[in-house]
């Protein structure tokens, strides 16, 4: 959350933080801001709002010829969003951004700034203060002293007309990235500076980075000079671009057969598995993630225990963190993240390391901390996704959990080899039938007319499918702010079955045909009940309800895979129909960064 890029040596700086943050505005869209030094003096424009905001404040301005300079775009925690909280902020000739929380900001103030008036609600602004206050030989010594009494997450760059030719940069427990191309760069997600770099330097926690015009410097908070690895960083160009799409989501939702098509087929070829990992029988499985990704993981339970024959715990990273988990050497961790830098998933990946867990992450972004951090990474083929609700990503990540359960399957000897290699084929075919599932959109666009006023749904399925529902009350919630429940279909009639009245809409998952017979009883009694029951099903999967949505049959452990693909067109066209924001709903953010 919150995005924070720099740059330092480059011809106008300007373009540069405008285009870095629009990159970075899934990050956080609350409000966004820059300072550069030009002539000597820093200038700095916020605006609550969309980064489109900054940049038409921008045009009123004359455009400075600057070298340097920061920005950022904002998620807010502390203070709402507004042109005061918005970053940079300023104390004396020292301007910085923040990405993280300043835990001890109410201490530090009492402490050290007990007569500085404060211009904005936000912990950051105590730490330009701190700057201010400690500087008196070098912007370095005191960035150092600032950043030893800092605790919580901080990734800050810092700008000082004292030493207009530095840009400074500190990590501790926030992404950043710093790297070389006709200047120096910093930024919060490699996106936003990706053309502009041959050179990438990865910043650990606990280190600053000091970047002249043509060269980046590294010491620890003690101030010991500190020599990192170069990284040769591939230029990629990105993928900014909706094509003949309304919204980013709609694009990803069709990326999403091509997502696992490229998964699939980077581990899994005509002669088995490319994996390289040698697993051992473990006790226990656990896995953990947040959102749409422990949804993911709900799905990989099932398949793990029924090819794998592994017990498997499934836990949210924020939950899991703070448990005691019982983990151990015998329990392998996988973690599952799209972006790779979700505080409460790092933070579990880094207990589960503590405890002698080996660790296993399942993340789309290749340089993020996540992957960086774990023993082994399975990298999932989504590209970039934009959208701030994941549907390709998601795609993406059961696919990988059906690529680790078959291989562990055939590697422990607990399924038969016959279906396991029927499962390997349909496996790498199953991008056709998630493809061929896309052709509802036109049933889906007449249901979502119908349920464009609704004030609430229910989505309900057994096995894998409450795991798919889970999933589908996420993604209606989430972009159309209809409340919505996943209830796990057996478990409505102990209790949540009486909010259920006339016409009351009920969304069912019917992934496990083994069990359509039980989940078609639960659709009954709702219906009877005055439901109004949607049923999304397999072809080959008899249900009856006020409408069916029929997707290809599949092989039945990869049936949320095409099931959830109308519920995310649902989502999508009620969400449009109700004129909301779909790529960036309200008060969400792309990566969360933030505990
Ligand atoms: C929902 C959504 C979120 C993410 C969650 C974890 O559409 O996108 O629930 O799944 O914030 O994010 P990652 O996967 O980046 O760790």
């Amino acid at each position: 959350m919150c995005g924070i890029i720099g740059c330092n040596g480059v011809s106008a700086a300007v373009p540069v933080l405008t285009l870095g943050l629009e990159r970075m505005e899934y990050r956080g869209y609350d409000s966004s801001g820059i300072a550069v030094i030009a002539d000597g003096k820093t200038e700095i424009t916020k605006k609550k709002g969309r980064v489109s905001e900054l940049i038409n404040a921008l045009r009123f301005k004359p455009q400075a010829t600057a070298a340097i300079g920061i920005g950022h775009t904002r998620w807010a925690t502390h203070g709402e969003p507004s042109d005061e909280n918005a970053h940079p902020h300023q104390s004396g000739k020292f301007t910085l951004v923040h990405n993280g929380i300043i835990e001890n900001h109410t201490e530090l103030k009492e402490q050290y700034l007990k007569l500085t008036k404060m211009k904005s609600d936000t912990d950051t602004e105590v730490a330009v203060h701190l700057l201010n206050r400690f500087y008196s030989d070098g912007c370095l010594k005191a960035l150092a002293h600032t950043a030893r009494l800092l605790e919580g997450s901080f990734a800050l760059a810092v700008i000082c007309e004292e030493e207009p030719e530095k840009l400074f940069c500190v990590r501790q427990s926030s992404p950043l990235v710093v790297g070389l191309g006709e200047g120096t760069y910093a930024a919060s997600d490699t996106a936003a500076i990706s053309e502009k770099i041959h050179t990438l330097y990865r910043m650990d926690d606990g280190e600053i980075a000091v970047l002249e015009k043509d060269k980046i410097e590294f010491y620890d908070f003690e101030l010991n000079k500190i020599r990192k690895a170069p990284e040769k960083f591939e230029k990629s160009s990105y993928a900014s671009d909706k094509g003949n799409f309304e919204h980013f989501m709609l694009k990803e939702i069709y990326e999403q057969p091509e997502a696992i098509r490229r998964t699939v087929d980077a581990y899994l070829n005509e002669n088995g598995f490319n994996l390289g990992l040698k697993p051992q029988k473990p006790e226990r499985i656990f896995i953990v993630a947040c959102g749409s990704a422990y949804h993911a993981g709900l799905v990989g339970r099932r398949i793990f225990e029924s090819l794998a024959k592994i017990p498997v715990s499934v836990e949210t990273a924020s939950e899991f963190r703070y448990s005691e988990p019982l983990v151990s050497e015998k329990t392998p961790v996988i973690i599952i993240s799209q972006s790779g830098e979700t505080a409460d998933s790092l933070a579990a990946l880094r207990e589960a390391k503590k405890r002698g867990a080996k660790t296993l992450s399942i993340i789309n972004v290749k340089e993020s901390t996540i992957a960086t951090e774990s023993d082994f990474v399975l990298l999932t083929r989504a590209g970039p996704e934009i959208a701030v609700a994941t549907t390709k990503a998601y795609g993406a990540q059961l696919s990988a959990l059906y690529l680790l359960g078959i291989y562990f399957a055939e590697s422990f000897g607990t399924a038969d080899k016959k279906e396991l290699e029927k499962m390997k084929k349909a496996l790498t075919d199953l991008h056709k039938s998630v493809s061929a599932a896309l052709n509802c959109e036109e049933q889906i666009k007449e249901i979502a007319h119908r349920l464009r006023h609704i004030d609430r749904a229910y989505f309900i399925g057994r096995g894998a499918g409450f795991a798919a529902a889970s999933e589908g009350s996420l993604k209606l919630k989430e972009i159309s702010y209809i409340h919505c429940e996943a209830y796990a279909a057996g478990e409505m009639k102990h209790g949540t079955i009486s909010l259920i009245e006339k016409d009351t809409t009920v969304i069912a998952m019917n992934t496990q045909t083994a069990l359509a017979h039980k989940l078609q009883s639960n659709i009954d009694e709702v219906r009877s009940r005055g439901a109004r029951v949607i049923a999304v099903t397999s072809a080959d999967s008899k249900i009856s309800a006020d409408e069916t949505i029929t997707v290809p049959e599949v092989h039945p452990l990869f049936a949320v895979s095409t099931q959830i693909v109308p519920v995310q067109l649902l989502s999508y066209h009620i969400a449009r129909l109700r004129g909301c924001d779909i790529d960036k709903p309200r008060n969400l953010a792309k990566s969360v960064t933030v505990e």
